[in-house]
């Protein structure tokens, strides 16, 4: 089963979904299925915030958690009408199977995407994928065996720390600043990777736009980032479903435009026109190319066609860079929404990125504010955002919080950073009087979910 937030979840049908996953010790008795699990679902675990998410998706609740693209601004009659005439003339292979490699036209038309961030790439070498999730997917099913090293920013985005999870690979983080992933702390990384006798996969790296951090890796870095994976003999997964939303308008050099050799792109539809299409792909170099389809065979025979006739008619036919143009203005308006109300309403101590494209702002709070134990008391409040501790696979983050202005429109924006402001000010209040507010026994969620994309 596939939970919203993409992760796949063990839990058996019949099982209530409040039921902890296998792995949490002391509830194996609630699952009659426990000694029959692979191994590897030791690492699957179900986020615990379902249950708080049938009260943040109340009408009344403020939700900054998730990171749902607004869609508001698509043109649904003329797609409604085109999918319709779609069907009607080409619905026989349509409704069909099809290969596992993808749709040429839409292959060819992904490569003249990927060309205006610098890529210059041959259908080929593109897979057709559901979405960027199932290439992270089989990305790291054919380059992690248990136990290997996969290197990604701190934070990271959760769905692809479920992805290393679920195939037992280890995550080590790499910090970032303001520009994106430091090459100082990459190199540190691997030399401690080295040092322990380990083997790093990939580099799993957002440049632009990232989730959940906000930020963009700095162009000027980006040759020197490449050079390191290159002369450590690390592959570099670039995933970069946001790379067309910069607020001005403006494209960053794709990593892959420059080591085609070294590196597997990621790209999605689904930011840039309909997430449930679930239509994505991956650019890969030409040898893992042919492994990569295997993979994708095995996985699903093939995307489904309909779904790619949709995004082909729709690149053919529609307008696409200026639909990109409009849902970028609305992101920047909510962005602009969200750093005033920031500037306005969050107390001293409080940092934040200024993000200049994408979903996500990342907070910072003061010292023994504890993000996660706060969340419930968030949501009494009205507000939900999403606790850092999600985005790190070691535990860290529980100084920082995820807000998302993609959805909620900015007057929304405005009164959720209110409300989150008044929560954070109230438990400043208990770190001054009692000390760290995180050592006392209250129990939140884990992982940021269900609507985490
Ligand atoms: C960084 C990142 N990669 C991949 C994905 C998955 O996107 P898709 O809908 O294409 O599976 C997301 C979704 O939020 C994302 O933020």
């Amino acid at each position: 089963m596939v939970t919203l937030d993409g992760l796949t979840d063990n839990t058996p049908a019949e099982v209530p979904m409040t039921v902890s996953p296998p792995d949490r010790p002391g509830r194996h008795n609630l699952d009659p299925h426990v000694t029959r699990y692979a191994a590897r679902t030791a690492g699957m675990t179900a986020s615990e915030i379902r249950a708080l998410f049938a009260v943040a998706s109340r009408p009344e609740v403020v939700s900054l958690a998730g990171g749902m693209p607004n869609l508001a601004a698509l043109p649904l009659d003329s797609l409604s009408t085109q999918i319709a005439d779609l069907i009607a003339e080409d619905g026989l292979v349509a409704l069909q199977y099809g290969s596992a490699h993808g749709i040429p036209l839409l292959r060819e038309q992904i490569c003249e995407i990927m060309a205006l961030e610098g890529i210059s790439a041959h259908p080929d070498d593109v897979v057709v994928t559901v979405g960027s999730q199932m290439g992270l997917d089989m990305v790291t099913r054919l380059f992690c065996d248990p136990g290997d090293v996969v290197l990604a920013e701190g934070p990271s985005y959760v769905g692809a720390l479920g992805s290393f999870a679920a195939y037992q690979a280890q995550v080590i983080h790499v910090a970032m600043d303001d520009e994106g992933l430091q090459p100082e702390a990459l190199r540190e990384a691997l030399a401690q990777v080295a040092k322990a006798g380990k083997r790093v996969k990939f580099l799993y790296t957002i440049p632009n736009f990232h989730n959940p951090a906000g930020v963009t890796l700095a162009a000027s870095r980006r040759p020197e980032i490449l050079e390191i994976c290159r002369s450590h003999g690390v592959l570099v997964v670039e995933d970069n479903p946001y790379g067309l939303l910069g607020f001005e308008g403006q494209t960053y050099p794709a990593l892959r435009s420059t080591d085609p050799d070294n590196v597997v792109y990621l790209g999605s539809f689904s930011k840039t026109f309909a997430s449930g299409l679930r239509v994505g792909w991956v650019l890969a170099p030409h040898a893992v190319r042919e492994k990569l389809v295997l993979a994708a065979e095995s996985a699903t025979l093939c995307p489904p066609t309909l779904n790619q006739l949709i995004v082909s008619r729709y690149l053919s036919t529609h307008d696409w860079k200026g639909q990109i143009k409009t849902f970028r203005e609305n992101y920047r308006e909510r962005r602009d929404a969200i750093t005033s109300a920031l500037e306005q309403y969050m107390p001293a101590g409080c940092s934040w990125t200024n993000p200049d494209g994408g979903f996500y702002v990342w907070v910072t709070v003061p010292e023994g504010v504890d993000t996660k134990a706060m969340l419930p008391r968030a949501v009494t409040a009205r507000v939900a955002y999403a606790s850092g501790t999600g985005f790190y696979a070691d535990g860290f983050g529980s100084r920082q919080m995820r807000l998302s202005y993609c959805y909620p429109t900015p007057e929304r924006i405005k009164e959720g950073v209110r409300r989150l402001a008044a929560v954070l000010e109230a438990e400043m209040d208990l770190v001054r009087t009692f000390g760290n507010v995180s050592m006392r026994p209250i129990s939140g969620p884990e992982t940021p979910s269900p609507d985490t994309a």
